[in-house]
């Protein structure tokens, strides 16, 4: 189905959209047949800082290789669910989560679970760049290090190559491995990110705004590296672009004060919304 005008399409969508709609549909009917395996399960979450409540009562499924968009409006509880799965609110003082969430099946805050290893298993990517003060080399390096997951510096160096490459990164820095991380550019930056994030092979990447700070060129270049990591991940992405989340997910989320309002596939989430708050939202009429 890449002819976008045999979709049902009840809103005004840019052919941009419509474009990547078509093509994520075809994606989807491909793996409709075998049917989509569940990495991460929630189930009735709440999350709250202090008294107020951020999160109420969400439940979701998170399919292995395929990509989930969160969209909503800001303040929505975007984020604030998306540092559920990795155990990152426990950082935060004063927020408390409940409910039930698993990964491949076992409860994440089963009390013999170990929150490090959960990270490195779960993987996320912040909206703003954010390197460590160390060398290129060094920023991939140092997961697979303090995990042990090479057992020598040639291991570890093709650890650091074949991460960098999956970013799509090898070629532009790879006779500068020993400058900072944080004299790349932005763009670049974020790409040195996801290879960190992937030098320690996580299942499950979380990506908060990833190319909010990037112009077209490393949007689109940090877009196509979604798609190739989705052959192998379950990857979670919040936008704010609903152009983005059209191209690059399968399945939608749509946020509301703390609540999921919808989810579906991309293709009826954005040609077909049910609620009236995911019309207007996606038609531009509030947020
Ligand atoms: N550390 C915190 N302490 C107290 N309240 C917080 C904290 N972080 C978020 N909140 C509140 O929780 C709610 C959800 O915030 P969250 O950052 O998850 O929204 P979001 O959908 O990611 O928004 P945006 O699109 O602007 O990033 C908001 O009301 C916010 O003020
Ligand atoms: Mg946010």
């Amino acid at each position: 189905m890449n002819d976008a005008s045999k979709l049902q399409v009840t809103l005004p969508i840019t052919p941009d959209t419509s474009a990547a709609v078509a093509s994520s549909a075809m994606v989807r009917e491909g793996e409709a047949a075998a049917g989509p395996d569940i990495k991460v399960a929630a189930r009735n979450v709440d999350v709250f800082y202090g008294d107020k409540q951020a999160i109420k009562d969400v439940s979701v499924d998170i399919p292995e290789r395929s990509v989930t968009a969160f969209i909503g409006p800001s303040g929505c509880g975007k984020s604030t669910f998306l540092r559920c799965i990795n155990r990152m609110n426990d950082t935060i003082d004063g927020c408390r989560v409940t409910g039930e969430i698993t990964l491949d099946g076992l409860d994440i805050h089963d009390p013999s679970l170990d929150v490090v290893e959960l990270r490195a298993r779960v993987g996320m990517v912040f909206q703003k760049p954010n390197p460590f003060p160390k060398s290129i080399y060094e920023n991939v390096a140092y997961g697979p290090r303090i995990h042990g997951l090479a057992r020598g510096r040639p291991e570890l160096d093709e650890i650091v190559e074949s991460s960098l490459r999956k970013a799509g990164l090898f070629e532009e820095v790879k006779d500068r491995l020993d400058g900072p991380g944080t004299g790349l550019s932005g763009g670049q930056q974020q790409r040195l990110c996801i290879a960190r994030a992937i030098a320690v092979s996580p299942e499950v990447i979380l990506m908060d705004e990833p190319c909010s700070a990037l112009d077209p060129i490393a949007t689109a270049k940090v877009e196509e590296l979604i798609d190739e990591l989705k052959a192998n991940y379950a990857i979670i992405i919040v936008t704010h672009s609903m152009q983005q989340a059209a191209r690059v997910s399968q399945q939608t989320a749509f946020f509301h004060l703390g609540v999921l309002a919808e989810i579906g596939s991309t293709q009826e989430i954005f040609t077909n919304p049910k609620d009236k708050r995911t019309q207007d939202y996606i038609t531009g009429r509030f947020g």
